[in-house]
């Protein structure tokens, strides 16, 4: 049995002793697309990060063989689930793992912008700091402000819980009702609702064809002129030319974002150039623990498809109906 994994990761050791071929990728950046789609032809298993394109040609030059696609991610946006599932491909994810990392990155994002943090250390190493200034550097409180959570998940619930020590007014947007609502004390409005009440807005749902451009030039018109867009979910949900224009024209105050379109953003990107705008290297998950758990549930996932076992994390369980996996 062959597996490709896509980057070397924490915990890889315990692939050494499987039975399989193993074919890891090198380099610090992915593979291209035609690199992954040499690599993966005639693999059993694909271990892969959320920078691989996983789509439905590529399943069709990796061949019928594949057992399992397994993704060190809980986000699954760039992998077609629908053909994976179609191919009785199981596809693994992380959730849970990395919950509590994303949600303390959230907050930080939260205080960073609203505080001018970035900008304010800037200026004390280039000198700038000249005296303590009575406005200087002053931005909204977090403390007793609205907050918005759009997506009431595991990490917005996350984030609503550290937001309870903070005293805030929490409103939130999903779907359908979330069984965290009550636990945390969030109440369900409506999107315009949220948009309309909140001084902070963060982004904590899925990407998916509903979810794309969610935040769009529309919704950015009804936010508050002094709100804080947050978005530690994915670059796609958010239409970044409107973002670049509203923050451009005061049309809200800042915005924090752990993710972009594209990813890498490249560094002379004109949304750079914004001074009302934190931009992180997509770090939700980065914490040691989160990471090295990360890594170990995507090799338990990718063992359990390879031995022809349940994974114990199926971001498409539905491939199991059917399938006599
Ligand atoms: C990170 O963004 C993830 O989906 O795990």
């Amino acid at each position: 049995m062959k597996t490709f994994l896509t980057r070397r990761l924490p915990e890889m050791q315990r692939l050494a002793q499987a039975d399989f071929s193993l074919d890891l990728w090198h380099g610090p950046e992915p593979p291209t697309y035609s690199e992954l789609v040499a690599h993966t032809r005639g693999c059993d298993g694909i271990l892969c990060l959320l920078t691989e394109r996983i789509d439905a040609d590529l399943l069709d030059a990796v061949g019928s063989q594949l057992k399992v696609v397994s993704q060190m991610a809980v986000g699954v946006d760039n992998i077609d689930l629908e053909a994976c599932t179609a191919r009785g491909v199981p596809v693994g994810h992380t959730p849970g793992v990395l919950t509590e990392a994303t949600a303390d990155l959230t907050l930080a994002l939260m205080l960073t912008t609203a505080r001018h943090l970035i900008e304010a250390a800037g200026d004390v190493k280039a000198g700038r700091w000249r005296t303590w200034d009575p406005l200087g550097w002053a931005g909204p409180d977090l403390f007793g402000s609205t907050v918005g959570i759009v997506g009431l998940g595991r990490i917005g619930a996350a984030v609503a819980r550290r937001l309870q020590g903070f005293d805030v007014e929490l409103l939130y947007h999903n779907p359908r009702s979330s069984r965290f609502a009550a636990e945390v004390g969030a109440t369900l409005v409506d999107f315009d609702d949220l948009l309309a009440r909140s001084d902070f807005v963060t982004l904590h749902n899925p990407y998916t064809p509903d979810t794309h451009h969610l935040i769009d030039a529309d919704s950015l018109a009804q936010m508050k002129s002094s709100a804080i867009l947050i978005n530690a979910a994915r670059g796609g949900v958010v239409d970044q030319d409107a973002l670049m224009a509203a923050l451009r024209d005061g049309q809200i105050a800042a915005a924090g974002l752990d993710v972009t379109t594209p990813e890498p953003l490249p560094s002379d990107h004109p949304l750079l150039t914004l001074p009302n705008v934190v931009v992180l290297p997509h770090i939700g998950s980065a914490s040691f623990s989160a990471r090295q758990n990360m890594a170990a549930i995507a090799i338990d996932n990718l063992l359990a498809g390879l031995n022809g076992e349940r994974l114990p994390h199926c971001a498409n369980p539905s491939v199991y109906h059917g399938f006599d996996h």
